[in-house]
């Protein structure tokens, strides 16, 4: 049988340091505060965790602006709780991913100190400078993906521009230049070196751009947006080809690859979201052996209802464009904002989505083919804080925010605090009120302790689900095969030899049925997973956003044999002994 290494349907769950605890009563969350829920981590049944930027860094942007690669920032920890942290990781049988920032770094960074003091010495050439035009206005009409403006800076020392593609205080660094990218392998080797177990790469399709510094062409009236960008950026006005989502950018992960492959068991997960095409882009990062292991693309970070048609479509052309795998599935991050406000929170007619709707969003994520991303809080069915209401103008952080408020929501509403100890003044988080961001008063119903006392919570749905799955071979490695059911079901079967395994998400609020044919029979309910469906027979009926598994007879064996129930993983055959007990669990 092929090897499945850990990573291919990993469930990674990803912490922000600063919004998780708080243990040093500084209003910013640590790693130390990272040791003391690793028990929480654990028992919700992911299989890692990744860790956005924990390096040295003003905090400009969420630590994605360095100004030591190798260091960890003060207010974060120091490399022996790092250390600590790997090993007691480590200890509960999960692995840790590091974030690299390798497409540019803070301007205080001391390679940029340097290189911007003039035009001949030693880092001269470690980032982008560019002549202006005769006029003195920037080399071209790129725009940065943060401010809605030029993409270029004035640096008086040099009479030159600087290329950046987010904040201005974050200079692009030469990826042109080969003494740049030693400094990243080495960088990079010194984390794996300190037993990470990986890394997620920061937006990879801005490594590289084009040499000619051609000027991007605009939009052409009524042509398809951008994906992951919000229409109101003023950089959506603009086609993605020559400022980023260069092929050769992908090339450039060569050496890193073949750095991370002599730490057996690492992986590299790209992030590519900002682009014409997210899932075709994002699979070219995965094609073969020499780049990235996985990718997640925008697909899913929409804003707008879910649909049994979307979930369709998304999957059909991720099954298309990563035939060999290499998807990992992205609902919510620090970037895009909370899955339970993004996936609308209504439905079409304009009905806030019931609870139901998390659960079963909970169960397709679990079961659908590839690694999957869990952004810390999403397990808790968090809504997105809302400016001003949850977090006052004047508090905004998040630079991208404050730039285009109130056109564009900004990223701080995905980024507060966890709530931890619902009657807690810091909710648990902190001993102190006055946290980095402040914590929306609707979050201390959905905190920690008031879901883990109920057992219908949403938290409680993750648990199983994630612990569930574990013991089904079908969605740890089978093969997915998309049903061609029409209306508000979404399913499909994933199948490994020993399980065949069905999967149905009523994606409407009206119960739905779905009829079990000949070679779906005899079939035995996955009661595991909690179901929100009842068999009468043959046939199925979903509640609304109701969701069902069931082991199917394996095709390889003949109708009339002695049943899935024989090829069960030995959790399951428990489960099989209720067999046709078709009892929903209570929401
Ligand atoms: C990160 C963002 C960050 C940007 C610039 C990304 O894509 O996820 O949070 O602001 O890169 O580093």
């Amino acid at each position: 049988m092929q090897t499945v290494e850990w990573w291919q349907n990993a469930v990674i769950y990803q912490i922000v340091p600063w919004s998780f605890l708080d243990t040093d009563g500084d209003g910013r969350g640590n790693l130390d505060g990272i040791i003391d829920k690793l028990d929480y981590i654990a028992a919700l049944g992911v299989d890692a965790i990744w860790l956005t930027p924990i390096y040295e860094s003003p905090m400009d942007d969420l630590g994605y602006d360095i100004t030591d690669m190798l260091d960890i920032d003060p207010v974060i920890g120091d490399l022996n709780v790092f250390d600590k942290l790997v090993k007691l990781t480590h200890a509960r049988g999960l692995k840790l991913v590091v974030d690299q920032v390798w497409g540019h770094t803070s301007d205080r960074h001391f390679w940029f100190l340097e290189s911007r003091s003039s035009r001949d010495n030693d880092k001269a050439d470690w980032y982008v400078w560019a002549d202006p035009k005769a006029d003195g206005s920037p080399p071209n009409n790129w725009l940065s993906a943060f401010n809605g403006d030029t993409a270029w800076a004035w640096e008086p020392q040099r009479e030159q521009y600087y290329l950046f593609h987010f904040l201005k205080s974050q200079p692009k660094l030469n990826w042109e230049n080969p003494d740049v990218l030693d400094a990243i392998l080495e960088r990079a080797e010194f984390w794996l070196d300190q037993g990470v177990d990986g890394f997620r790469i920061d937006a990879p399709n801005f490594f590289l751009h084009d040499p000619e510094l051609r000027d991007e062409p605009m939009r052409p009236e009524g042509s398809p947006w951008p994906d992951g960008i919000d229409p109101k950026n003023p950089m959506a006005k603009q086609i993605f080809q020559n400022s980023f989502c260069r092929p050769e950018s992908i090339e450039a992960l060569r050496p890193i690859r073949k750095l991370v492959d002599r730490y057996p068991g690492t992986v590299t997960l790209a992030e590519v979201t900002l682009c014409e095409d997210s899932i075709i882009l994002s699979s070219e990062y995965v094609k073969g052996t020499h780049y990235a292991h996985l990718a997640y693309n925008s697909a899913l970070l929409v804003d707008q209802p879910i649909s049994a048609k979307l979930m369709k479509d998304t999957l059909t052309r991720v099954q298309r464009y990563f035939a060999n795998g290499g998807n990992c599935w992205m609902v919510g991050n620090h970037d895009y904002g909370r899955l339970r406000s993004r996936w609308a929170g209504h439905d079409q007619d304009g009905n806030p989505y019931p609870e139901t709707f998390y659960h079963q969003a909970a169960a397709m994520l679990v079961a659908m083919p590839g690694a999957l991303c869990l952004y810390q809080g999403d397990e808790l069915g968090l809504s997105e804080a809302r400016i001003p209401e949850d977090i006052p103008v004047d508090q905004i952080q998040d630079p991208f925010g404050k730039a285009l408020y109130p056109d564009v929501p900004g990223r701080d509403g995905s980024r507060t605090p966890m709530p931890w100890q619902s009657a807690a003044p810091g909710v648990g988080f902190s001993s102190r009120e006055d946290t980095w961001l402040p914590v929306p008063e609707s979050h201390r119903s959905r905190a920690v302790d008031v879901q883990t006392e109920d057992p219908g919570s949403l938290l409680n749905t993750w648990r199983r689900l994630l612990h569930w799955r574990k013991n089904q071979p079908a969605l740890m490695q089978g093969s997915c095969r998309i049903l061609d059911i029409e209306d508000s079901i979404f399913g499909f079967i994933r199948e490994t030899q020993q399980q065949r395994l069905l999967c149905l998400f009523n994606l409407s609020p009206e119960t739905a049925y779905f009829n079990l044919d000949e070679s779906m029979l005899p079939g035995v309910d996955a009661v595991g997973a909690g179901l929100l469906a009842k068999r009468n027979g043959n046939m199925l009926r979903l509640r609304g956003y109701g969701y069902y598994f069931g082991n199917l007879q394996p095709q390889s064996q003949p109708a009339n044999s002695s049943s899935a129930k024989d090829t069960l993983a030995d959790e399951d055959v428990s489960e099989s002994e209720s067999a046709f007990v078709k009892e929903e669990i209570s929401l």
